[in-house]
């Protein structure tokens, strides 16, 4: 009797795994689209609750335990999770240290539960699982010290450096090997983790803040591998499955984030980035621009016909959507056609803007993708830049010294007219001026994207139309 009630309980387990995992895929493949992202988001959310519920089935649970474990995290995450859309990238970073954390403390604890009667895959994956843990938590706590900028955002280089990094990680992977062969050496086992944690800190000390969100991905996939080694350790496919899962779309995306950059992967590993920008912003002086008022700029919106909007970082930071949504029905109510060009790494993080505009409802087929909206500019009479810069340098395309030389831009300056809403003339992320500005076709329109957008508004519903 007793078998058969376990038994059933095992195949509960297994069935909420299963479509914990199903819905886990699922959730993925919704999100990847804006018109399915918010189904993506209650398929991971609900694949979530199967997952924690099925595991509590499990025999031997201390549920006092864990319900002050839940307790906690919820004191701690709530507030976590209030932060400013712009800021995502380095909370991001931060659940990823936690996660690590807990797959390296896991990790230890099960090697020295089982240690010595360890098998070799066993004691392989274990090491795997650590040593992935441990360079994901200071590695995720460095990078989100120098988003938060609580750490410097400059590159620290030095002589040898690789040397160092290749020889720390040579050291921990040497300690796996004789581990695996010798698992009564289980003194060893904290030097592996402790090497661990200092490759995560020097991983990151070279790497400069403009390819930091591309790290902080990259780092997602390395979390990700660990709890899929975890999923091993602990014989759990549900675990297995949600961090491949994990482990692959975060490489993917830092491919994709590195490819939008223009940038390889070793590059952004070793290429201490951020200093060539330095040294080229210092070296610009003053130029003359063109600038116009809200009434001048509506004025020339609405004589266009066709408007391509550019939104970039400083539309989020001054939560202009709803101003920007505003125009669009201004303007397209007096039959200007207008869209809205999406570069893959405008603002802080992949699909900032697409979920900006989403917020707004401003409609999905007006968001059209850089590669596809590129040729469209030339026929463009104005395109109008909202907070948007590095995605716009024209310098990308044609100057082989800029830094930013080779990253795919999108082509405003071969618009008709060129309206740039900023503040001032201070540059972007990647920290150089922006030839942009100074062409004839450019107009300046200084100020804070909510307001002028607003001011631009309020121009167009005062005039005729
Ligand atoms: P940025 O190049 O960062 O430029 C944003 C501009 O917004 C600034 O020049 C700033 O000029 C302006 N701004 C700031 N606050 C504003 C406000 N309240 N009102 C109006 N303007 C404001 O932005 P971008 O063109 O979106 O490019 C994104 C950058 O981030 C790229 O360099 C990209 O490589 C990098 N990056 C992005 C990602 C992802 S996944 N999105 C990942 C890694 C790196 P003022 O100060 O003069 O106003």
């Amino acid at each position: 009797m007793m078998t058969v009630e376990l038994g059933t309980t095992q195949v509960i387990i297994e069935l909420l795994y299963l479509i914990a995992s199903v819905l886990f895929i699922l959730s993925l493949k919704w999100m990847s689209s804006p018109t399915t992202a918010r189904h993506g988001i209650w398929a991971g959310e609900a694949g979530m609750v199967l997952a924690i519920g099925g595991t509590l089935l499990n025999r031997g649970m201390d549920y006092r335990l864990i319900a002050t474990a839940l307790v906690l995290g919820t004191i701690i995450g709530v507030p976590l999770g209030r932060v400013q859309m712009t800021a995502v990238p380095q909370r991001t970073a931060l659940s990823h240290a936690f996660g690590a954390l807990c797959v390296t403390l896991v990790g230890s604890a099960e090697f020295y539960l089982r240690a010595p009667n360890i098998s070799r895959f066993m004691m392989s994956v274990l090491s795997l699982e650590v040593i992935l843990g441990g360079l994901t938590v200071t590695g995720s706590l460095m990078a989100a010290g120098k988003l938060q900028e609580i750490l410097p955002q400059r590159p620290l280089t030095y002589k040898g450096q690789n040397l160092v990094n290749f020889l720390l990680l040579a050291g921990a992977l040497g300690i796996a090997v004789f581990l695996v062969l010798h698992p009564e050496a289980r003194l060893l086992f904290p030097f592996m983790i402790l090497i661990a944690l200092a490759f995560g800190v020097l991983l990151i000390i070279p790497i400069g803040g403009a390819d930091m969100p591309t790290v902080i991905s990259l780092l997602n996939g390395y979390a990700g591998l660990s709890a899929a080694a975890m999923g091993f350790v602990l014989n759990n496919k549900l675990l297995i499955i949600a961090g491949a899962l994990d482990g692959s779309s975060g490489l993917i995306l830092s491919i994709i984030m590195s490819k939008a950059m223009n940038r390889s992967f070793t590059n952004v590993l070793f290429g201490a980035f951020g200093q060539v920008q330095a040294a080229a912003a210092a070296g610009e002086e003053a130029r003359p621009v063109r600038s116009a008022t809200p009434e001048e700029a509506a004025a020339i919106l609405s004589a266009a016909n066709r408007v391509i909007v550019v939104p970039g970082y400083g539309m989020a930071v001054a939560q202009a959507q709803h101003k920007v949504r505003e125009l669009y029905d201004s303007l397209s109510k007096r039959g200007v056609d207008v869209r809205f060009a999406i570069h893959p790494v405008a603002g802080r993080m992949p699909g900032h803007m697409n979920v900006l505009l989403a917020e707004a409802d401003i409609p999905y087929d007006r968001l059209i993708e850089m590669e596809e909206i590129n040729g469209d500019f030339p026929q463009t009479d104005v395109a109008l830049v909202i907070g948007a810069n590095d995605v716009t340098n024209p310098a990308a395309r044609s100057d082989a010294s800029s830094p930013i030389y080779g990253m795919p831009i999108l082509d405003v300056d071969k618009a008709h007219t060129v309206m740039v809403i900023k503040r001032s003339m201070n540059p972007g992320f990647a920290g150089i001026d922006n030839p942009l500005y100074y062409l004839d076709n450019t107009l300046m329109l200084f100020g804070d994207a909510k307001a002028f957008v607003g001011s631009i508004v309020r121009e167009l519903s005062g005039g005729h139309g």
